[in-house]
């Protein structure tokens, strides 16, 4: 594990952490009126930081006494499971079996921070994320936590950063 991954717990005093807590209040003022709730996470090639960012606010936001989901949407190469060191039953065995999210939501992996893994990797990652039973996933996720964090792939790689944006 790179020292980066869970910066903002194991060093919650280093700038760093407190630049995370700089963007978690910006967030909090970002919605113009409304809540903003479920927040893609994506940036243009492989290798940016995206995964490494999602979780380290996801971690700040859950310091600050919010529940907090984090899906790994990424079902192309998926590092959610390996950086929390969980197991990988999550958002792929939602569609293959048919189950809603709550069963494979792997709870208080860190203070308030809740998280649903990859799963095994599908074929078809983005029809999944364009489909119905995802729409009704966010929706059941909303419902339950203050905020949704998807960690998504590359756009210039795939198309589903973007197809999810237009689901959330
Ligand atoms: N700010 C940073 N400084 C140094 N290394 C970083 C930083 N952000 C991410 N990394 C490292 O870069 C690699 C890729 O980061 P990751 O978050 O998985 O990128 P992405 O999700 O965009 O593919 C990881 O090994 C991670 O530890
Ligand atoms: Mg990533």
């Amino acid at each position: 594990m790179a020292e980066i991954d869970f910066i903002t717990h194991y060093d919650s005093r280093s700038p760093v952490a407190e630049a995370y807590r700089a963007i978690r209040t910006n967030l909090q003022f970002s919605g113009a009126g409304k809540t903003l709730k479920t927040i893609v996470f994506t940036s243009a090639i492989p290798n940016e930081g995206k995964s490494t960012t999602v979780a380290n606010l996801a971690i700040t936001i859950g310091q600050d006494d919010k529940k907090i989901l984090l899906i790994d949407c990424d079902m192309h190469k998926p590092v959610i499971h390996r950086r929390f060191s969980l197991l990988n039953r999550g958002l792929s065995n939602c569609f293959a079996e048919d189950l809603p999210l709550k069963e494979v939501i792997q709870a208080d992996v860190f203070p308030n921070l809740d998280i649903v893994t990859s799963g095994p990797i599908p074929p078809n990652p983005a029809e999944l994320l364009g489909s119905k039973k995802m729409k009704a996933l966010l929706q059941e996720a909303a419902e339950m936590y203050d905020y949704v964090f998807l960690d998504m792939p590359p756009v210039l790689a795939v198309t589903d950063a973007v197809l999810m944006s237009s689901q959330t």
